[in-house]
């Protein structure tokens, strides 16, 4: 139908129908992007866990393809990444025909309830159609739980030795720190390395790692360690949380204790990367849930519940000589630039629920930013002292739960330079300085938002209405 369904994103990913959450299996395989998601087709909210299934030439249109994954005898499919087996390691495709792998969490419900704490296990899938169609492998589960309840979200990767042999090697969340393991086919695991006992915020349980590599400004090789933790996050509720540190012989060292986020809007989690990358891309691209365990299950959508975030690309950048993550929102994104409407005054009408918004600082180092409609709803987006905000308390639908409508803070003690928003129906994500400062954060307005102001600090102004 070409009815607007209220809230429905138009370029974010979001599923047709049903719940949605993490984004799982992210892999790239001739010309496309994969992306699975923890999926509950039969309801809105939270329940037995599949992967859902959408391929992207472009990271912005995205095509939506049947359930990969259902739950079976060995539970729920819960999260976990997917990797291109291109030597056929695993002995799962053929070497004219290899597969793709998908390393996921076995969770049984059963287990759960029973109070047994081996109810979580590593378990594998395979395709040899560009993922059309999954079979499980016969011997699951390849990692069997050796007694911790929370035991799980594989993220798996290929690492060159120093001879240049390859090996897989798993990042997992156990509870309260991550374990490494190695594989030569897939199958079989060894642990190599725990990491994250006594570092890090440890405010909930640790899940969906990742483990990948940077060069530094100065061309040094870095690796960050993504760790999503819920709750625990500093807008309360879930969050990514990063180490930086070196990578050896399976074991991960961090160059320091410093606590540090990824977003610190309150509506990004378990993000993770895509695997299997054109090596002439040279970069990682990463997305995320765009929600929030606190009231993820009872935000006022309709006919389904979540969307990702944008597409971001990373990379690590220095401030005052302390290494830090950067997001900045992918290149495709600019392909959806329709109409750009400059903007001469300190205000402007909003095109569509769907716009980008660009500017640039006179050297203040302080802004504010106005969004808003005629019902008088109105998100307040600003930079003071050293404090980036977004302030949603009176941005429309806020009291489905106590601690949505609520004003977040993230600490910015550098310049902020420019600014990028992007605005999509229900949600606001900000970038400063091209994404060393980001803060995602859901809106459900009472009607669209439909006027933008600006203080006397911005400059350069611009607004594109984004059309797919
Ligand atoms: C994170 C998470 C994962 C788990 C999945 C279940 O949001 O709790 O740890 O695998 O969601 O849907």
């Amino acid at each position: 139908s070409q009815v607007k369904e209220e809230y429905r994103p138009a370029y974010h990913f979001s599923p047709m129908t049903g719940w949605m959450n993490d984004p799982n299996g992210l892999v790239y395989l001739d010309g496309e992007y994969h992306l699975f998601y923890q999926y509950y087709p039969d309801s809105t909210v939270w329940g037995p866990m599949h992967w859902g299934h959408a391929v992207s030439a472009n990271l912005t249109h995205w095509e939506h393809l049947s359930t990969a994954l259902y739950p079976d005898s060995l539970g729920y499919i819960f999260s976990g990444s997917a990797v291109y087996d291109a030597e056929n390691s695993s002995g799962l495709g053929t070497a004219d025909s290899p597969p793709l792998v998908a390393i996921f969490t076995h969770h049984d419900p059963k287990g759960a309830e029973s109070g047994s704490s081996t109810f979580q296990h590593q378990s594998l899938a395979y395709s040899t159609d560009q993922g059309r169609t999954w079979s499980k492998y016969v011997g699951n589960p390849v990692l069997k739980n050796p007694g911790i309840r929370d035991f799980r979200d594989p993220k798996v990767s290929q690492i060159s030795n120093e001879d240049g042999s390859k090996i897989w090697v798993m990042t997992l969340a156990v509870w309260d720190h991550i374990r490494f393991y190695t594989s030569p086919d897939l199958k079989e695991w060894t642990l190599s390395g725990e990491f994250g006992k006594n570092i890090g915020a440890h405010g909930g349980v640790w899940e969906c790692p990742d483990l990948l590599p940077f060069q530094t400004p100065s061309g040094e090789e870095k690796w960050v360690l993504l760790v999503s933790i819920n709750p625990g996050g500093p807008q309360k509720g879930s969050a990514t949380q990063y180490f930086i540190g070196d990578f050896k012989d399976g074991q991960f060292i961090p160059d320091d204790s410093m606590i540090r986020w990824i977003d610190y809007g309150p509506d990004n989690y378990a993000g993770v990367t895509w695997s299997n990358l054109p090596a002439d891309q040279n970069r990682t691209l990463f997305i995320g849930w765009m929600s929030n365990w606190i009231y993820g299950n009872v935000v006022p959508t309709k006919a389904w519940r979540s969307a990702m975030t944008t597409p971001r690309e990373l990379s690590l950048f220095d401030v005052s000589g302390t290494l830090l993550l950067k997001s900045a929102p992918a290149k495709e994104l600019e392909k959806l630039r329709a109409q750009a409407y400059p903007i001469n005054g300190s205000s402007s009408d909003l095109p569509s629920e769907a716009v980008e918004i660009l500017s640039e600082l006179d050297g203040s180092d302080q802004f504010s930013i106005s969004i808003s409609n005629e019902e008088g709803d109105e998100v307040l987006i600003s930079k003071e002292s050293n404090l980036v905000s977004i302030d949603r308390r009176n941005s429309g639908k806020v009291d489905f739960q106590q601690n949505f409508g609520a004003m977040h803070s993230a600490p910015m003690s550098w310049q902020a330079e420019n600014i990028r928003i992007f605005l999509d129906a229900s949600s606001i994500e900000l970038f400063v300085n091209e994404g060393e400062l980001v803060m995602t954060s859901l809106v459900f307005p009472n009607s669209p938002y439909t006027k933008i102001e600006f203080d006397e600090s911005l400059k350069h102004k611009k607004i594109f209405n984004l059309k797919k």
